[in-house]
């Protein structure tokens, strides 16, 4: 008890450094690009400023400038020329993400992993992440398992190094799996958006991939923000089903359920930093409420003190950028 215990000894100059239980580093980040066929030159994405979509042919020189920065690891999200009801654009070997995969691999070889968004919502007119039957305004579960497992394996012909499902249809992890062994991918891991929340949070992202969708929401497939219990169920079924990497969306609003997964089963876990928490930061930053650099820094360390091996963020150039500065 105090006056013997002084918490405060250890909080100055080195001693605070040595005393440190979390540590952020550029290898835990991976940087999302958004690769969108239908421009020649980059765009600027209104609701998040300092992302980009870029053309197929631009994204090696972006990707280039990441692994530079000891980046390890890239997620492609592809804007198709062309869109229909079932998304027949997400599985072509000549597609967008498929094309960027190879640009690429080309160019940074094993200098950069590469994982690819796997859904369908940004290749349907309709937006969302299965197949619809538009009398009930369902999304249909089971017809949409092998579409995804041919996008996984085209996806894998392509050079991708690992994929990330993030549809939330129940069974994709396992028909992704049987899939992709049956092309002998058996060594190309599964990234699961296991818990993935229905979250207003994505807002920015569907300006930035045209995948908002034409009805309804999409509450019927992504996890109501209010459960717990829930997010460990997907969590086991996922692994049940031969997931590598677990995923928790988004991040800081749900750092107990990345805590919670992370203690319960002790695998590989990710967490998503999304779109809609990258722009709340920027426009308090550039209102000049709040210093972005270490918010940025502040924020991303809290969801790697809360369990995550690695942490998606649009703010993944910028953090290498900090931790070198620092
Ligand atoms: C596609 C997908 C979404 C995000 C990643 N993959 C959008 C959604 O589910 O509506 C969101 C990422 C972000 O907000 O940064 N299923």
């Amino acid at each position: 008890m105090f006056p013997q215990v002084r918490m405060r000894r250890l909080r100055s100059g080195k001693i605070r450094d040595m005393v440190r239980e979390t540590a952020l580093t550029v290898n835990d980040l991976i940087y999302p690009m958004f690769v969108d066929e239908t421009i020649d030159s980059m765009q600027e994405v209104s609701s998040m400023p300092g992302v980009y979509k870029l053309p197929p042919e631009k994204v090696a020189d972006d990707a280039k400038d990441a692994a530079d920065l000891g980046i390890p690891a890239v997620i492609l999200f592809g804007i198709p020329a062309k869109k229909d009801e079932t998304g027949t654009s997400a599985w072509g070997d000549e597609d967008v993400v498929q094309r960027a995969v190879r640009e690429i691999k080309s160019q940074l070889g094993k200098d950069m992993v590469i994982i690819t968004d796997l859904c369908l919502c940004e290749y349907t007119t309709h937006g969302h992440c299965g197949v619809v039957d538009y009398d009930s305004e369902e999304i249909l579960n089971d017809p949409t398992l092998p579409l995804l497992g041919k996008t996984a394996v085209s996806h894998s012909k392509a050079g991708a190094d690992i994929v990330a499902p993030s549809g939330m249809m129940d069974g994709m992890i396992g028909a992704i799996r049987s899939a992709l062994d049956e092309n002998k991918f058996y060594n190309v891991p599964i990234m699961s958006y296991a818990a993935k929340y229905s979250s207003a949070f994505y807002g920015p992202f569907r300006d930035a991939a045209e995948s908002s969708y034409s009805f309804g929401d999409r509450s019927s497939y992504q996890m109501d923000p209010a459960n717990s219990d829930e997010a460990i169920r997907e969590v086991e079924l996922d692994i049940q089903e031969g997931a590598d990497i677990l995923m928790v969306k988004p991040a800081l609003p749900y750092l107990d359920i990345l805590y919670r997964i992370k203690t319960e089963f002790e695998m590989p876990t990710a967490a998503y930093n999304v779109s809609g928490e990258y722009a709340m930061i920027k426009a308090a930053a550039q209102n000049g409420w709040l210093d972005e650099k270490k918010v940025v820094y502040e924020s991303l360390l809290s969801i790697k003190r809360a369990g995550a091996d690695m942490i998606l963020t649009y703010f993944a150039k910028d953090l290498a950028q900090i931790l070198e500065e620092m």
